[in-house]
């Protein structure tokens, strides 16, 4: 890859890349900063995306402009899939809008209409390359699935219930699955990487607030051992 694109969701995340990487030059643009610079001996170019779709897909269209030729999103996300505990690790296998329901004019539940595909497909070897990097650092942790996009921080059984089981979600956020169908709209691979700070029940806001932190942290751990390996 010539640029690695990088989006975190959060300024810590951004904090940590910044420490470590060796920026050569920054833009703004629509409010976004984006610093380009020298990581593991490879050329990157980073950002904080902000919350939500919107925000994202801007963001994301924009670090491609720039010159981006794949892009890794991490952040933290909401558990779904009742085998992952707070701290596990989801890699995208693909990402769906699961706020997006035209159902009343009979399109299923997540799909876009008139768009030519709704699931959005990572690509299999950042795939692959974002697990391997997960589990050298956290053993028995990692995930592939799919990826729940909307903006909705999701907080209760019935939503995680349905979710999981009408859109087959491993977990729930507000952002990859807007970056994914930028980057599938401009034909250039992506994987999203999510550590779990919650179970998007009744608990969530209190496990949000307390793990956040130490997600991030090992969301930045986990993008450097990949950008390392490529
Ligand atoms: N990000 C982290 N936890 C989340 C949740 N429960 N819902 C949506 N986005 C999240």
């Amino acid at each position: 890859y010539s640029k690695i694109g990088i989006i975190g969701a959060m300024a810590e995340e951004i904090e940590l890349l910044h420490k470590q990487v060796e920026v050569a030059s920054e833009f703004t643009k629509a409010g976004i900063t984006y610093y380009e610079g020298t990581f593991h001996g490879k050329t990157v170019i980073f950002c904080k995306s902000g919350v939500g779709k919107v925000n994202a897909a801007v963001c994301t269209q924009l670090l491609l402009d720039a010159g981006a030729s794949c892009v890794l999103f991490t952040g933290v996300a909401g558990a779904l899939d009742p085998s992952l505990n707070i701290g596990d690790i989801v890699v995208s296998t693909s990402c769906v809008q699961h706020d997006m329901d035209v159902t009343p004019l009979g399109f299923a539940k997540g799909v876009i209409p008139f768009h030519p595909n709704s699931d959005f497909q990572a690509d299999s070897q950042l795939v692959q390359l974002a697990f391997e990097a997960s589990e050298r650092l956290f053993p028995g942790r990692s995930l592939k699935g799919k990826v729940l996009s909307g903006d909705q921080f999701i907080a209760s059984r019935e939503t995680v219930e349905m979710l999981h089981q009408t859109l087959g979600g491993a977990c729930a956020e507000m952002e990859g699955a807007a970056v994914a169908q930028v980057c599938d709209m401009n034909n250039i691979p992506f994987v999203v990487i999510r550590s779990m700070s919650d179970k998007a029940d009744g608990s969530a806001h209190v496990n949000f607030a307390e793990f956040t932190v130490e997600a991030s942290t090992n969301s930045f751990r986990i993008i450097d051992e990949i950008v390392k390996h490529m």
